[in-house]
């Protein structure tokens, strides 16, 4: 694959890959190993989101990833993993390594009987075993959805009933910081509210004292037994392009997270595309994103992108703030990391914790920053530019989504132009139109619209799992033939497009989607609340805050300060920590409609502490709730 080395080049291929699709992709798509050529390059209909990319060809994603780089890169470090404990010592797996550890853990699956096809879910924090874990499903065909071990036995629970998967892989438990986190018990939780399980694969790695059900295998029992078999070299499964990859789950604007499915070939073709064109990936560099693999950053850029390339990937065990807020800085010398790949909302905490932590660290081994997960404020972007980047490294803002499995719109490193804050042009490949209200492209320079995708690119979400017209609804509805991102944008006078956050009823809570719908029937679920509505408001680190208004039973006795415990604990059951409300007032009404409809726009200008601007409340059916609300905002 050829790197996209001039900003004259960039817009030839991008004309190239606009105009002759086909070709543009088939060029590319012929420096992977294929077990059989595609008969079509693109096919099927994009609005009612049927695109197929590389129908007819056969391949394995990981013998891409691993067996591919053995004759020349076998000694390579494919995976370097730092832990949570600084004092502990780091672990990496060459290539070599990585494809014998990964050839393992598979023979570790088909031992327990999983199949290509079958649905694993997997609920581990970040150890290399996490990683093991997805290449095994990918290498012998088994669809992993994989869970942030953040999430509640609940989300689990649903998560695993939505996929139907068969099989789990957990782990005792995990670290974080100063905190030991459950993992297995919480499985057992969500166990006991799912389909029955037919094994779970428990690696022991904290030497934790765990409940031990009949279901459950041990992973380094298992592993023994395999190694010992001398017997588990073997080729990765056929698998057809559009055959699934992965489903993972994310939230949208209803209650019920959906399951994202994405497709093999496309996404390889993707990932592997815009990880060596964005970040401008070099031979021998050490890369590192700090994203969960929990997430779809972790996916794409953690893990399938930089190892389809050929790139040493660095994971993180840790927290940006243990044991203190200088770790980044600290991984990045001692490693001497040439792309850092992180969040808005942690470059605005470590700004906050002060620049005394820099001092002291070399930091000139970075030559690209990439920054993901919404929109960068001015202050963390010239911040970020300044004192992690020296004014030497270029940033790339990258939009993108778990829908969309790969980067977007984002500059190529030092290749196109950038621009503070702006996410900037469209890679190759995506054709990106910013439309009105009523559907019409808005062609104007710096008017905000509805950010849409024009045509199919190659890792576009296949379905949301069982439920292919709930993908049709949610993405090719709102504007027919096209693809609708739930993002509003605009674009300036040369063409470079600013992100200007969601449209939708969808929060961004330091970087984390959340659905307001979904910690609003969390909330509900608590004894005593009668009604809530959840909104975003601007928060200085996380980007986005939850603020809760609710509706309690004034029949439910219950002190104030009680029942905000319990309603702040009841949304941690459900949903997880991640969801729980930064701020939550109690009131005995809110702003309807004389249909009954929230007015949420009322709320959200509370919530932002923009009294005076409430606007027009006459169409309320009792505008009186509104001063009622107000009075206590202000408390
Ligand atoms: C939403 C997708 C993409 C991986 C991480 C999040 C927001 C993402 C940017 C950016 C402005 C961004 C959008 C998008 N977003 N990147 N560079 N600038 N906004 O994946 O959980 O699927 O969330 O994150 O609102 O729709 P996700």
């Amino acid at each position: 694959m050829k790197r996209i080395e001039t900003f004259q080049e960039y817009q030839t291929v991008y004309a190239e890959s606009i105009n002759h699709p086909n070709q543009f992709w088939a060029e590319i798509a012929n420096s992977f190993v294929w077990k059989k050529k595609w008969d079509t390059v693109l096919s099927g209909t994009f609005e009612d989101a049927n695109s197929r990319w590389f129908d007819g060809a056969e391949l394995n994603i990981t013998e891409n990833m691993l067996d591919r780089h053995l004759a020349e890169n076998g000694d390579q470090i494919a995976l370097l993993w730092e832990p949570n404990d600084p004092t502990v010592a780091s672990k990496s797996f060459t290539y070599k390594a990585l494809h014998e550890e990964v050839c393992i853990v598979a023979e570790m699956l088909r031992t327990l009987g999983v199949k290509k096809g079958d649905r694993i879910c997997i609920y581990m924090s970040m150890v290399p075993e996490l990683v093991l874990s997805v290449l095994a499903c990918a290498r012998i065909g088994a669809i992993h959805s994989v869970i942030f071990a953040g999430f509640s036995a609940k989300s689990i629970a649903d998560r695993i009933n939505d996929a139907e998967a068969d099989f789990v892989i957990t782990m005792d438990g995990g670290l974080r910081g100063n905190k030991t986190i459950p993992l297995k018990s919480v499985v057992d939780e969500a166990l006991l509210h799912t389909r029955k399980i037919k094994k779970s694969l428990v690696f022991n790695y904290l030497h934790l004292p765990i409940d031990k059900n009949e279901r459950d295998t041990d992973w380094n029992a298992l592993k023994n037994e395999v190694v010992a078999s001398n017997h588990y070299f073997k080729p990765g499964e056929t698998i057809l392009s559009e055959d699934a990859l992965f489903i993972l789950y994310t939230s949208g604007s209803t209650g019920k997270p959906k399951g994202v499915v994405h497709s093999t070939a496309g996404y390889m073709v993707w990932t592997a595309y815009t990880f060596l064109n964005v970040f401008q990936y070099k031979k021998g560099e050490i890369y590192f994103c700090t994203a969960d693999c929990g997430w779809i950053t972790g996916h794409s850029y953690l893990i399938y992108g930089p190892l389809l390339n050929g790139a040493t990937t660095l994971m993180f065990e840790g927290i940006p703030t243990f044991p203190n807020a200088g770790r980044f800085w600290d991984i990045i010398d001692k490693h001497k990391v040439s792309i850092f790949y992180t969040a808005p909302t942690a470059i605005r905490s470590l700004m906050s914790a002060g620049d005394e932590w820099l001092a002291g660290k070399d930091l000139t081994s970075l030559r690209v920053l990439g920054s993901v997960g919404e929109p960068i404020n001015e202050e963390a972007w010239n911040w970020y530019n300044e004192k992690i980047g020296k004014e030497k490294c270029p940033i790339v803002d990258t939009f993108w989504q778990t829908e969309t499995g790969g980067i977007m719109i984002s500059s190529l490193a030092g290749v196109t132009p950038s621009k503070p804050v702006y996410a900037t042009l469209p890679l190759p490949g995506v054709l990106p139109v910013i439309l009105d209200d009523k559907g019409n492209e808005i062609t104007e320079n710096d008017l905000t619209g509805n950010l849409c995708f024009k045509q199919p690119w190659p890792s576009m979400i296949r379905t949301t799992y069982a439920d292919h017209e709930r993908c049709i609804l949610n993405y090719f509805s709102t504007y027919k033939n096209y693809y609708f991102t739930g993002d509003g944008a605009f674009r300036d006078e040369n063409g470079l497009f600013r992100l200007t956050g969601r449209v939708d009823d969808v929060l961004n809570v330091s970087g984390h989607r959340i659905g307001t719908a979904e910690v609003e029937n969390a909330i509900n679920h608590t004894p005593g609340v009668i009604e809530s509505a959840v909104v975003g408001y601007p928060h200085d680190i996380k980007g986005q805050g939850i603020y809760a208004f609710v509706i309690c039973d004034p029949n439910h006795h219950l002190q104030d300060q009680e029942q905000l415990y319990a309603i702040t604990k009841m949304v941690s059951q459900q949903i997880g920590a991640i969801a729980k409300p930064d701020k939550i007032i109690l009131v005995n009404g809110l702003p309807k409609t004389r249909s009954g409809k929230i007015m949420r726009r009322i709320l959200r200008k509370i919530a932002e502490g923009e009294f005076d601007a409430i606007g027009d409340t006459t169409t309320l059916l009792d505008p009186s709730v509104v001063q009622e609300i107000i009075a206590k905002a202000k408390k």
